[in-house]
């Protein structure tokens, strides 16, 4: 018998996902941005999704984006959080030490763009004072994981 424990990486796919995703697949394969009906098909089906996944999550259509993956994900929220918070001089940014390279790549990268960022060495929201003190002025992101697949750990605080 196989055990598989990795479901935190990478998980099979849901027979509901899987019947929801094969017509977009085969059928309706469209570019949305293109005004042909093929991709006006696909642009509806997104837009669909949108609002089903926003209504899931309470929050608007509009604000659901689509990635290709975790790290184009990371990379977008990060720079977006930074960048909007940046406007208001708000330019401090912390993490820990232990998240995933995507993560840790794109700070580095805003550092030397000029954002000061702070490493904690380990998750764990409520160990660290820095909450309650006059540094949430100039926070402008907070990232923490509460789940860890390599170090299997997960952060027991609840938001
Ligand atoms: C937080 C985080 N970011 C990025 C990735 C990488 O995702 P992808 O390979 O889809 O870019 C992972 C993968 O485990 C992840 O946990």
């Amino acid at each position: 018998m196989t055990v598989y424990a990795d479901n935190a990486a990478t998980t099979r796919m849901s027979r509901t996902a899987l019947d929801a995703m094969l017509p977009a697949m085969e059928e309706n394969y469209g570019n949305p941005s293109s005004l042909h009906h093929v991709g006006q098909a696909a642009a509806e089906a997104l837009l669909q999704a949108r609002q089903d996944i926003a209504g899931c999550l309470g929050c608007t259509a509009r604000e659901i984006y689509f990635t290709s993956g975790g790290s184009e994900a990371d990379n977008q929220a990060l720079r977006s959080a930074a960048y909007a918070g940046a406007k208001s001089g708000k330019k401090h940014l912390i993490s820990t030490a232990i998240e995933h390279h995507a993560i840790l790549h794109t700070l580095k990268q805003l550092e030397e763009e000029g954002f000061s960022v702070t490493l904690l060495p380990e998750p764990g929201f409520h160990r660290f004072p820095i909450f309650s003190g006059g540094m949430n002025d100039c926070l402008t992101v907070l990232c923490l994981f509460f789940s860890c697949i390599a170090l299997i750990l997960l952060d027991d605080q609840r938001f």
